[in-house]
């Protein structure tokens, strides 16, 4: 399998976004837009993927069409995406990175904010072209815009020929057909049993490093702002036996890294059997109710060598079993991404976030307590209906209290169909959402930098990725607490390998150091 990643166009469309960047910063074989709107790359919600095209080698079978696709969004996006392309190679499809001697175009898409969706109308705009050139072609969105907008996209866009939700992609082939048959086709709905768990799917890492394992689907919290509940249903967990294989096969093929992935991992809950006959993967296996902390263990346990991340955490649901659980193995990362949203009571009372301020510092107390050496990450939104500068400094000093390792920082942004949408007024200008914003940018500024100072003179473990973005000289991994660290590269050692390196100094974003065993 290869990956292509067009940076020309990336950085092309960048370029057209330019009011939304700041900054422009070179990580581990890849450029950084650091954006107002997302301070701190990550490998879930991570920039410079945004668009990023796949490609797989074909896996025998073909039927001379060629499928192009494209991923925007989150990281359950690009793991939808793999799982799209399975289905598809299946059927004999090739991919292509070229979109204009493609056959199919399909387009996964993201609606958390509004901004994303722009970019994905704009995109969709530049597919015109190769369409009238052959007309022939079967142009697809797919994911959370096509479920938030259903039909109306096949009126709002004439280019779309295909509509398809996250919950029915195993349905493609057949919309496929019904395009083929001069049809436009739809079908968005949503179930409360999919989870795609017996489908194998083909990675995007080029690395054969880490890869993301999707664990459940869909959330029920219903936070108020948030559009995920409709475009992606009802919570449902995936078989933790399919989880653990998923693990051991990727551990097998030389990964050594995972990212267990959910919109609410710790609410993560499956009960069923081990199938008759099958042997128990890994210790556990015959547990009946499996929770995230068991889950966690299952995996934790494929191998000392294959280190276990996860995402996203919910402070109302991440339990002492849990953090005692990432205590208690070493290969489980000190790293937990917990969306605190607002430090205001009032303010996460109405985003219905169901935790307090009080609450959540209690749980940052209890990471602090149990797992010491813990980074911290975070998602905040400024500009909230109704929030004063009272509130909002509220935040200010949640972030004072946590000190947190990264922060995402973005302003409100309505969306159609939410519970705030239809309960509260988007009644905050956007030039002080603007200022807001600002400010919790430049305070996190500090605090990633404090973090990352905290590091010198400290030996990390960590796992070599591949060779620094900005020479070949340097090699980049990620440490226990998921810092990006950069050191000169030593024969003794290869990507997929872990190393020790001693922290000498840092930028806000990077440890440098060198390897001392
Ligand atoms: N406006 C701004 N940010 C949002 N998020 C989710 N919905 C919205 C919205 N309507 C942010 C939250 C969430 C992250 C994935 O995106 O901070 O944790
Ligand atoms: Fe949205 Fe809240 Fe679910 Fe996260 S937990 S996906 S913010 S509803």
């Amino acid at each position: 399998m290869q990956i292509y990643n067009n940076r020309n166009r990336k950085l092309l469309n960048a370029d057209k976004l330019s009011h939304h960047y700041i900054k422009i910063v070179y990580f581990c074989g890849s450029i950084f837009y650091i954006t107002m709107d997302l301070l701190i790359p990550d490998k879930v919600h991570d920039e410079t993927r945004q668009g990023e095209a796949l490609i797989l080698e074909p896996v025998g079978k073909t039927n001379g069409r060629k499928l192009y696709i494209e991923s925007y969004g989150c990281a359950m996006n690009f793991s939808d995406s793999e799982i799209v392309a399975s289905i598809l190679a299946e059927k004999g499809f090739e991919t292509t990175s070229d979109f204009n001697s493609a056959d199919v175009i399909f387009i996964n898409t993201c609606s958390i904010r509004e901004n994303a969706e722009v970019r994905v109308r704009n995109r969709l705009k530049e597919f015109a072209g190769a369409k009238f050139r052959n007309p022939g072609m079967v142009v697809g969105v797919l994911g959370c815009m096509a479920e938030r907008l259903k039909a109306k996209f096949l009126e709002e866009e004439k280019l779309v020929d295909v509509v398809v939700g996250p919950d029915a992609y195993r349905d493609l082939p057949n919309l496929i057909e019904q395009v083929d048959g001069g049809q436009r086709a739809v079908n968005v709905l949503l179930s409360r049993e999919e989870t795609y768990a017996d489908i194998s799917p083909v990675r995007l890492n080029s690395n054969g490093i880490n890869a993301f394992v999707s664990i459940m689907r869909g959330c029920d919290n219903m936070c108020s702002f948030c559009v995920v509940p409709f475009t992606r249903g009802r919570e449902r967990s995936r078989d933790a036996h399919s989880v653990v294989a998923e693990c051991k096969d990727l551990f097998d093929k030389g990964y050594r890294e995972v990212t267990l992935l959910g919109q609410n991992v710790d609410s993560y809950k499956w009960s069923g059997q081990l199938a008759e006959g099958a042997e128990p993967l890994a210790v556990g296996d015959e547990i009946t109710v499996v929770n995230f902390a068991n889950l966690l263990e299952m995996v934790a346990l494929v191998s000392p060598e294959l280190r276990v991340r996860f995402s996203t955490s919910h402070p109302k649901d991440i339990t002492d079993e849990v953090l005692h659980t990432i205590a208690k193995y070493e290969n489980i990362c000190n790293y937990i991404h917990l969306p605190v949203q607002s430090g205001n009571s009032r303010i996460l009372d109405i985003m219905n976030r169901t935790y307090d301020r009080e609450w959540y510092m209690n749980r940052i107390d209890a990471i602090r307590r149990i797992i010491p050496d813990c980074a911290v990450s975070t998602d905040v939104i400024t500009g909230f209906c109704t929030e004063t500068d009272e509130e909002h400094n509220d935040t200010v000093t949640m972030m004072d209290y946590v000190k947190y390792d990264f922060a995402y920082m973005f302003k409100y942004s309505e969306r159609p169909g939410t519970l705030a949408a239809k309960r509260y007024a988007d009644d905050i200008p956007e030039e002080i959402k603007q200022k807001r914003l600002a400010q919790i940018v430049a305070k996190q500024q500090e605090y990633s930098f404090y973090r990352m100072q905290a590091r010198i003179g400290k030996v990390e473990k960590v796992l070599i990725e591949g060779f620094s973005k900005k020479s070949d000289k340097d090699y980049c991994g990620r440490s226990d607490q998921n810092a990006m660290v950069i050191f000169p590269v030593s024969e003794n050692y290869k990507p997929g390998q872990y190393v020790n390196v001693l922290v000498e100094r840092t930028t806000s974003a990077t440890l440098i150091g060198t390897i001392v065993g």
